[in-house]
């Protein structure tokens, strides 16, 4: 049984067969997947996917792209959302310098709102971090994201900051990039990061794992994931799945 902690089965991808990307993931024993909203549009479809299917949950949260569109009232939306029995995490939320559509300031502080918000209605996070990892491991200290824990999304750093989450109770969580031949770094951290610290995922339609590299993304492939992650940990692939399965269902409060 494989979970994956971080889909976008709410994207325009897979408006045309979404059943069929769905039935594909079931038969590759993905048990469960979060649907991921990072806006208003997003938000509203990962409830209504996860309203459809017992097997999958929703994470809601405003990406720091688009920070600078949040309003007040979209906080509290969310926050009314939160208590969505099939919402299980806050998020994406985080930094992402890459872009410049929202200043820094306004991403911190937007990000900043998001993690009080989760300590407040007790639900872990979902951290998308780019180009932006000392602001983002600052931000988390300084709010205490302790408390309620979460994920480090498509972790790409290195073993140091991977260590700095996992003592402030995070996950670390990989997706695609994982499998990709010049992956040096994410090879190592997997490999060397203890096993109840770590989760899998596809970020699918995004980053799409080897083989496959190039194409839209699907659930069904966190099953690459996994395997090369057991590959490098020298476990068997049971093992990982069952382990990175558990490890999901306790984070997100779903019954073992
Ligand atoms: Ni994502």
């Amino acid at each position: 049984m494989l979970f994956d902690t971080h889909v976008h089965l709410n994207a325009d991808q897979y408006e045309d067969d979404l059943q069929e990307v769905i039935d594909r993931a079931r038969e590759k024993k993905v048990e469960n997947m979060v649907v991921v909203g990072f806006d208003e549009k997003t938000i509203k479809r990962a409830i209504e996917i996860a309203e459809k299917y017992d097997f999958i949950y929703a994470s809601i949260g405003w990406h720091p792209v688009d920070a600078i569109d949040m309003k007040d009232e979209h906080l509290q939306w969310i926050e009314e959302l939160a208590a969505h029995p099939k919402v299980v995490a806050l998020g994406e939320m985080g930094l992402d310098y890459h872009w410049d559509k929202s200043p820094k300031e306004v991403q911190k502080e937007v990000f900043r709102r998001q993690i009080q918000l989760a300590r407040k209605v007790k639900l872990p996070i979902i951290i998308h971090n780019r180009d932006a990892t000392e602001d983002v491991v600052t931000i988390l200290r300084e709010e205490h994201v302790e408390e309620v824990g979460g994920i480090m999304h498509c972790f790409t750093g290195s073993i140091e900051v991977a260590k700095q989450c996992i003592d402030m109770n995070m996950h670390i969580s990989f997706g695609g990039p994982v499998t990709f031949k010049n992956a040096k770094k994410p090879k190592e951290v997997a490999a060397e990061i203890p096993i109840d610290k770590l989760l899998i995922e596809t970020d699918c339609p995004y980053l799409t794992p080897h083989p496959y590299r190039g194409k839209r993304n699907e659930p069904a492939y966190v099953s690459y994931v996994a395997e090369q992650i057991a590959e490098l940990k020298g476990i068997s692939y049971d093992e990982l799945a069952s382990k990175t399965t558990e490890n999901a269902k306790k984070l997100f409060g779903i019954n073992l």
